[in-house]
């Protein structure tokens, strides 16, 4: 199993979020966090790699465990923040770096790759996401789905066990959403466990392997892809109804 929640309660201040939240994915699923708006979804995804750190539970994420309701340690925090890359909605590409050397940076400092390494690795990538024209331009001279595609790129360097997404393709236009939807298949073909959330549930139809469908900080449904046909509660039912 490559995420395994138990139990996981996230309150912000005194409110609370995420109320008793368990759930598993195992390798190489696409997890498809679905529900309206302030379900928890964006604060869910957060807390896989304890950028929100929940209140009580237990989280083990690519074989890092942590048991919430103890202090967490800085050095297991490290490990899980290199196995778990992130594509969030503000990219967060360093705008005074050009695309290469955003892919750069991180792998030379945190896994030690000389810079001539690194640039090979990243040329691969850009290639493979269709970007290599575009290495030596700053993120703003850049579309948004090309900023989306370097962000991956990005995260991709660090060759993360786990990737999360949320909404990584709010804002771009259906062709490029298509291109979004299909590195995240040809990832699928990788093995690794990737976690999206996104309100498209088009999108969502084309990659989950697994869904979880959430209102007001709790889990409502979780199942297979199948969940999209045969809902099993009205909640999810009338989402679905909507779309
Ligand atoms: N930094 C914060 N401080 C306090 N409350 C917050 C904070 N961020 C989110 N919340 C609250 O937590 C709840 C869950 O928010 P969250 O952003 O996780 O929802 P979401 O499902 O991602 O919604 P959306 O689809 O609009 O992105 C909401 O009620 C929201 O108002
Ligand atoms: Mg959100």
């Amino acid at each position: 199993m490559t995420i395994s929640v138990k139990n996981l309660n996230f309150f912000y201040g005194s409110s609370q979020a995420l109320f008793d939240i368990n759930l598993t994915a195992e390798d190489g699923d696409t997890v498809v966090l679905l529900g309206p708006s302030g379900a928890g979804k964006s604060t869910l995804i957060r807390t896989f790699n304890l950028l929100e750190v929940p209140k009580s539970g237990d989280l083990t994420v690519a074989d890092n465990h942590f048991d919430l309701s103890q202090n967490t340690d800085a050095k297991k925090m490290r490990q899980l923040r290199q196995d778990v890359g992130m594509v969030f909605q503000q990219y967060n590409l360093w705008p005074h770096f050009t695309v290469m050397e955003n892919l750069i940076e991180a792998p030379m400092k945190i896994l030690g790759l000389t810079e001539s390494e690194a640039q090979k690795e990243a040329m691969e990538l850009l290639t493979r996401l269709r970007l290599e024209e575009h290495a030596h331009r700053f993120p703003l001279q850049l579309s948004g789905g090309q900023q989306q595609r370097v962000a991956i790129a990005r995260a991709l360097m660090m060759k993360p066990k786990v990737l999360l997404f949320d909404e990584p393709t709010a804002a771009l236009d259906p062709e490029i959403t298509a291109q979004i939807v299909s590195i995240i298949q040809e990832l699928q073909e990788t093995g690794i466990t990737q976690v999206i959330v996104t309100h498209e549930v088009g999108v969502a139809r084309k990659v989950a392997t697994k869904v979880v469908y959430m209102e007001k900080g709790r889990i409502v449904e979780t199942g297979d892809a199948s969940c999209f046909e045969a809902p099993q509660t009205e909640q999810f039912r009338q989402y679905l109804s909507h779309d």
